[in-house]
């Protein structure tokens, strides 16, 4: 499984790139508001940062408009990865987009219905939100399964990028379904490697290297 981390907070990239952890970004104009930062600004420096690909996503709601601000965002730089809304602009625009050789990443995915028509669409990556759908009872994780079924079935290339990750035990649950990717906030990414039990029985072993006296050289 790959991890992106969904922010647009450079510090935060950074540290998690330099532990190896990052396969690529996403971002949203919400991740932007946060970040505080200009959006050409800001992407450009995830981009500089991080090999992987790195979502930025388009403001514009029909089509023309989309792909003009596709055009501005894909100049940016080589990884970028065009996001789009799941609207029948969106996918025309993600269609035409990917033609022209872009990754795309269509957005703001409830249905599995809707992750049909993004991979007939030619998406690069389709991102269901399994948080929203939680939110409003509805268990998000069954919609990446039912994705995960119908891909294969017909053997899209569309990656699934499970999104809108809010836990750990959603990261294990998106795994064991078969996500190809899950976009998973920085703090949530770093949580991944706690255990009590890792911490207890480090502080043992330190202490009791600590009583033998001796040192690595
Ligand atoms: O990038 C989209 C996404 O992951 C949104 O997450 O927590 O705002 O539902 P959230």
């Amino acid at each position: 499984m790959k991890f992106f981390v969904d922010t647009a907070d450079i510090g935060d990239i950074r540290e998690l790139n330099t532990l190896g952890l990052l396969d690529g970004v996403t971002t949203n104009p919400s991740l932007i508001l946060k970040s505080g930062r200009d959006i050409l600004e800001v992407t450009k420096e995830i981009c500089a940062e991080v090999d992987g690909p790195v979502s930025a996503e388009v403001a514009a709601t029909d089509y023309d408009a989309m792909m003009k601000e596709a055009a501005v965002l894909a100049k940016i730089a080589d990884n970028i990865c065009i996001k789009l809304p799941l609207t029948l602009d969106g996918l025309r625009a993600c269609k035409a987009l990917t033609s022209d050789g872009h990754k795309t990443n269509v957005t703001l995915c409830f249905s599995a219905n809707q992750a049909l028509l993004a991979a007939k669409a030619g998406a690069t990556y389709i991102s269901p939100f399994i948080g929203r759908l939680d939110d409003t009872a509805i268990n998000g994780m069954e919609l990446i399964g039912e994705i995960r079924t119908i891909y294969d079935n017909y053997g899209f290339q569309t990656e699934i990028l499970a999104a809108s990750i809010r836990t750990v035990n959603h990261v294990k649950e998106a795994a064991m379904i078969g996500a190809d990717v899950a976009t998973v906030p920085p703090a949530t990414l770093k949580a991944l490697v706690k255990h009590p039990l890792t911490d207890k029985g480090l502080e043992a072993f330190l202490a009791d290297w600590e009583k033998t006296g001796q040192s690595i050289t």
